[in-house]
């Protein structure tokens, strides 16, 4: 039994009765405000540090799940995939943790409230709705930590997926990867906004896993960033005891250029901007020169997500017509 097979063992063991005929789930896209990048364990995407992130609300994946004989039939936005596919395969190889037996198969069938071009409807919420559907189709009943476990298995970020609001997902210590777990904070903060500014649709030059072993492995300066890390938890969890933007903002922005540098001396260097990525921080910086305080986060790709108050959203959205603004805290 592979370590991931004894995981969900231990997690799923107790279930008796039969699974449900359907089940169907949703799952908020996150955004880092303290990043998760490089792991200890690679196999179960256990971190060097803790993450914390803010979930977007209504923005996300909505994943229906059935079983069948035969393989596994997966379709996207109503589009029906090829087996052959790369997210088919990473999708099928993740199930199969799950399968009853190796005849049967699951009809996957995602939905993501965003268009995937737009950079939100990334594997974190894509692997935590397919949890909770998991979960509610074998009726295991498991509390949103062990899902969080489970979620964590198919991609590092879907661990914070499991909740709204404010999320952090503890590195934890154990080999075992039972105590990593994710965990929602205390604080609504119904003013704050997320707008994410898309600059670019293309498929990224190098996937999330392939850029954190790099770092891990080349960047020199990858022993400062548990500590970078740690400081900036801190902050973060200060920030949003106080609701003070401007201490989240610079904390989480200064979080995602530090990611940012540890991938670019990485050897080869990992860049994910492009020229419009640095236009789109340089408006952002040039607006909050002009008094409106807005910052910047940026994940594994060119995109750049603003984080602002309900007060500057006017100035937001002038200053950014292609931005898609979110209210984390309800709609
Ligand atoms: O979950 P993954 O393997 O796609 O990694 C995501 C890493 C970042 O989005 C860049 C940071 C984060 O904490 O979400």
């Amino acid at each position: 039994m592979t370590r991931r097979q004894e995981i969900v063992r231990q997690l799923t063991a107790h279930t008796t009765g039969s699974p449900k005929p359907e089940a169907q789930a949703f799952a908020p896209a996150n955004v880092a405000l303290c990043k998760y990048w490089g792991k200890r364990d690679a196999d179960l995407n256990l971190p060097v540090s803790s993450s914390l992130s803010i979930s977007l609300g209504s923005l996300g994946t909505t994943t229906g799940l059935r079983l069948r004989q035969g393989a596994d039939h997966i379709m996207a936005d109503r589009l029906e995939l090829s087996p052959d596919d790369r997210f088919c395969r990473r999708l099928s190889a993740f199930l199969d943790l799950f399968r009853p037996d190796a005849d049967t198969g699951f009809v996957v069938e995602t939905r993501n409230s965003v268009p995937t071009a737009a950079g939100l409807a990334s594997s974190a919420s894509g692997y935590a709705a397919l949890v909770l559907a998991l979960n509610d189709l074998f009726q295991w009943q498991l509390g949103r930590e062990q899902l969080s476990i489970l979620a964590r298995l198919g991609s590092g970020s879907a661990a914070r997926s499991v909740y709204n609001g404010f999320v952090v997902w503890h590195c934890g210590a154990s080999d075992s990867g039972m105590d990593s777990v994710a965990e929602r904070i205390t604080g609504e903060w119904p003013e704050l906004r997320v707008g994410v500014v898309i600059v670019a649709g293309s498929e990224k030059p190098i996937g999330s896993r392939e850029a954190m072993a790099r770092t891990v492995a080349s960047s020199p300066f990858f022993d400062r960033w548990k500590a970078v890390a740690e400081a900036d938890m801190h902050q973060l969890r200060e920030a949003i005891g106080n609701h003070d933007l401007e201490l989240l903002g610079t904390t989480a922005e200064s979080n995602a250029m530090a990611m940012h540098a540890l991938m670019l001396a990485s050897r080869p260097p990992v860049l994910y901007w492009t020229g419009a990525t640095i236009d789109v921080l340089q408006r952002a910086w040039a607006l909050r020169e002009d008094g409106v305080p807005v910052y910047c986060t940026i994940d594994a790709g060119p995109n750049v997500k603003l984080l602002f108050l309900d007060e500057a959203e006017a100035r937001v959205r002038e200053a950014f017509e292609e931005a898609t603004i979110v209210q984390p805290f309800g709609e």
